[in-house]
């Protein structure tokens, strides 16, 4: 495993449509531990495959730090509600925004046998799936934010007060 380099905004990698991953080769598997290991090293919730210059539908999730989900080629089945809060990727690293999303969403997968699964999350699982998928189509959060991009620092500062 090794860890690789995480691509950050400006990146035209972050901009492309990913392609859907056909077979489990030697190589992806490479790259999904090595996603995995990116992905806790950075202390971030998920990461895509496009953030390490790499354009293929995976997505590695991690919400509790002990619970890591990988999704190839996922899609979105069925999203409810709606949730407002801040956001943040570690392709803009430092900064955060307040994005809303659905507060449910349905997923529909594969792992890494290239077996079919449901996943289904609520709030920052839900969110976080949301973040992912947009990467594979090119999307970061911030298209999408309302308001500045804040600093995390003037965040965290903010919620000591
Ligand atoms: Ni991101």
């Amino acid at each position: 495993m090794a860890l690789r380099k995480i691509r950050e905004m400006g990146d035209p990698v972050l901009t492309r449509k990913c392609k859907e991953v056909t077979e489990i080769t030697p190589r992806i598997q490479e790259l999904i531990d090595d996603m995995f290991e990116t992905l806790y090293d950075a202390e971030g919730v998920g990461l895509a495959a496009p953030q390490v210059g790499i354009l293929k539908r995976i997505v590695v999730i991690d919400v509790t730090g002990d619970d890591p989900i990988l999704l190839i080629n996922p899609k979105i089945l069925e999203t409810s509600g709606e949730q407002e809060g801040y956001e943040g990727c570690l392709s803009v690293p430092g900064k955060s925004g307040i994005v809303t999303r659905p507060n449910y969403v349905k997923v529909l997968a594969y792992d890494e046998n290239m077996k079919a699964f449901e996943l289904e999350g609520t709030e920052l699982l839900a969110r976080a799936l949301c973040h992912e998928l947009d990467h594979l189509d090119g999307h970061l959060y911030v298209e999408k934010v309302e308001g500045p991009l804040v600093n995390n620092e003037d965040l965290r500062d903010a919620e000591e007060e």
